[in-house]
């Protein structure tokens, strides 16, 4: 039996059991990958200040994210063909996030619905939206997320246009895969992930199914992407998107002190520094490099969440210990979803739980609210 103790054991896991074609579209970054490597490298050259004789006595990981409670700062981030990884994946972690006690955040090219992922939790989740020119759309979507009890719309705005991934373009990625003889031979190798998705009926695009004409391989993606993604989006749609979604919003995508204090000025209640896991720009700065000047602009007006390269509950610390009121894990929880189901999206919250209730009290804190700048060592950020 696979003995589990880090996210890399459930990427190991996971690469044995996914196709090969929807592993590597959630490892993949853009182009040369450098930003995707920097995100997780970045964060490994700050260090921490390790204390002793403290009492370390009742130690807590709970928090809040825009108000509401959660086990520790850590949300699932939105992430496309969830429900490739495993079938009826959204559904599984958005499951394992609820029992947990952290937001699941559902993502526009979800394969499961708002509606089924609904029809499955009992608690609120969050919905990820992009902005699309089709306001009629954008429209219902809004209010599909509002009939499903969506306490938050987290609205994307780094996807204008969509970074190029080599590895996709070579697998000839497409959901359901291609019966091509290739991928017949890889799935082949995959009897628990093909088993799976025989036993389930939802293997497309769920909210957008009717919209879409034809999604089925990514080059129909891509297209349909750059025909229906707003390449004039504008801070005066965001505005609008606000208006029309009256709830908590979280603006994703941001790497600039100027967008971050226009995000704010839009009505943003957080926003998420984010580079989209280095899947869009290759070449831009690592999310942590990012978070400190956007906290130093508008921190102490608005939460200020991070997302990229988390692989570790020290991971977690570090971006707190920067000034994020919390962080996003996106391919750690893939991961787990692709190795072992919902008990892997739970196993990867328990690891990163654990290290961070660790490493907190290494540091000599007993409260993960009392994280600060105080706990890294001078010189390391
Ligand atoms: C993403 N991401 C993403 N973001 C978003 O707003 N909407 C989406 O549909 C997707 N889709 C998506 C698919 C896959 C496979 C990945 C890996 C990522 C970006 C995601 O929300 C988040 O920003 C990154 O995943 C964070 O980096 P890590 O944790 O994966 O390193």
């Amino acid at each position: 039996m696979t003995i589990i103790t880090t996210i890399e054991d459930l990427r190991i896991l996971a690469k044995k059991r996914v196709p090969r074609m929807f592993y590597d579209y959630a490892d993949a970054g853009s182009w040369t990958e450098s930003t995707y490597r920097a995100n997780s490298e970045d964060l490994q050259k700050i260090k921490f200040r390790q204390r002793v004789a403290v009492n370390l006595e009742n130690r807590s990981t709970r928090s809040t994210l825009i108000g509401e409670e959660v086990a520790m700062p850590v949300a699932l981030a939105p992430t496309g063909l969830t429900g490739m990884q495993h079938a009826d994946g959204e559904i599984l972690a958005a499951r394992a996030a609820e029992k947990f006690g952290v937001p699941f955040t559902l993502s526009t090219m979800s394969i499961c619905s708002i509606e089924d992922v609904a029809a499955h939790t009992t608690k609120p989740f969050w919905f990820q939206l992009y902005v699309m020119r089709d306001r009629d759309f954008i429209h219902r979507l809004i209010e599909r997320a509002r009939a499903a009890r969506c306490s938050a719309l987290v609205l994307t705005l780094d996807l204008q246009v969509l970074g190029q991934r080599h590895k996709d373009i070579r697998n000839g990625m497409s959901a359901p895969p291609k019966l091509t003889i290739r991928n017949m031979l890889n799935l082949a190798t995959k009897p628990r992930w093909c088993l799976g998705m025989l036993g389930t009926p939802r293997r497309q695009f769920g909210n957008i199914v009717g919209h879409a004409t034809s999604v089925s391989d990514l080059s129909s993606l891509s297209s349909w992407t750059s025909q229906q993604f707003d390449p004039a989006l504008s801070w005066a749609d965001v505005e609008w998107i606000k208006q029309r979604w009256g709830g908590k919003l979280i603006i994703k995508g941001i790497m600039d002190p100027e967008d971050a204090r226009l995000a704010v000025e839009s009505g943003a209640d957080a926003l998420i520094v984010s580079n989209h896991g280095g899947r869009q720009l290759d070449g831009a700065q690592s999310s942590i490099g990012a978070l400190p000047a956007i906290v130093d602009a508008v921190g102490k007006g608005i939460e200020v969440h991070m997302d990229g390269g988390i692989r570790s509950g020290q991971d977690v610390i570090r971006a707190l210990a920067l000034g994020a009121k919390g962080v996003y894990i996106g391919r750690p929880f893939l991961y787990g979803l692709g190795a072992m189901g919902e008990a892997g999206v739970t196993k990867c919250l328990e690891i990163i739980r654990n290290e961070l209730d660790l490493t907190m009290a290494f540091c000599g804190l007993r409260d993960v609210r009392d994280v600060d700048r105080n706990i890294l060592l001078p010189g390391s950020f």
